[in-house]
């Protein structure tokens, strides 16, 4: 069954929400799929049974990318189950607002081991293993800009889009790496305030996306074979303004 397959692909943060929406895209798209989760195992058992009618196989991966020992068990244990492991796809991540110098380091430290250092070891850990390949790094619209609101979320992600480019340099032509940075796509989890109908009426297109437009960028960027280092900012404008 593997063979018939496109390969298969590692979706980090993949239960729910959008990495789900991606895993699940891919699998229809004909991709094995690794589908790592860390506390979501119910929602993660109910998107593997959707992948499972796909047709392609799928295997869950349970992992905390907050813990350095656990990520550098991850992509051997994916590659040894799928030898035909050619995606990586860096979905997982946490958003919690601070600001610089609030409280002690755990926030610092929880983002950027969680939303940095995890894709990091990951996609270095992919490149030793995999003959060829793609990687694509979730980012953020936002990061272009200096708002403070969620400092260190955003610092490891500016730190996550510059690796895409570096990485793409490094590796190439044997792995290209690619980013998508996502506007207002879902809500944003923990109750924390959901403005975006407000923020919507003032970007360009004036609406809110949804995860079809993130699964269209992920296609677009494992299809186009002379993309690298290249983020796709998918958030209708907003980041223009
Ligand atoms: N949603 C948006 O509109 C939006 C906007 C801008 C950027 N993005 C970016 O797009 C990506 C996907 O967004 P999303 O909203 O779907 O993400 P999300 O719901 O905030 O998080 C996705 C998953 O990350 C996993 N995760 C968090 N900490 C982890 C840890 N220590 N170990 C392992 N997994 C951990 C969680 O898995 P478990 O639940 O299994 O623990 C969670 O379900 C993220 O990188 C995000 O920054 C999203």
């Amino acid at each position: 069954m593997v063979s018939k397959t496109k390969g298969t692909v590692l979706v980090t943060g993949a239960a729910k929400r959008i990495g789900a929406h991606v895993a699940l895209h891919l699998a229809r798209l004909g991709y094995g799929i690794a589908l790592h989760y860390h506390r979501s195992k119910i929602e993660a058992m109910s998107t593997a049974q959707a992948i499972y009618k796909t047709g392609v196989p799928c295997e869950l991966f349970c992992c905390d990318l907050a813990d350095e020992s656990q990520i550098l068990k991850l992509a051997p244990q994916v590659f040894k189950a799928f030898p035909n492991f050619n995606v990586l796809i860096n979905s997982a991540s946490i958003f919690i607002p601070n600001q610089f110098g609030a409280g002690d380091l755990s926030l610092f430290k929880a983002h950027w081991n969680t939303n940095f250092k995890a894709p990091y070891i990951l996609t270095c850990e992919f490149a030793r293993l995999v003959k060829s390949g793609q990687v694509i790094n979730f980012v953020d619209a936002n990061v272009i800009k200096y708002k403070t609101k969620y400092a260190d979320y955003m610092m490891t992600k500016k730190a996550l889009m510059e690796f895409t480019k570096m990485a793409a340099v490094q590796w190439g032509p044997r792995i290209r790496v690619n980013g998508i940075s996502p506007g207002m796509i879902l809500a944003p989890v923990n109750n924390q305030p959901d403005d975006r109908i407000k923020r919507a009426r003032k970007i360009p297109l004036q609406k809110i996306g949804n995860a079809r437009n993130i699964m269209q960028s992920v296609q677009f960027l494992l299809e186009n074979d002379f993309l690298t280092g290249q983020i796709i900012t998918n958030d209708g404008g907003e980041s223009l303004i």
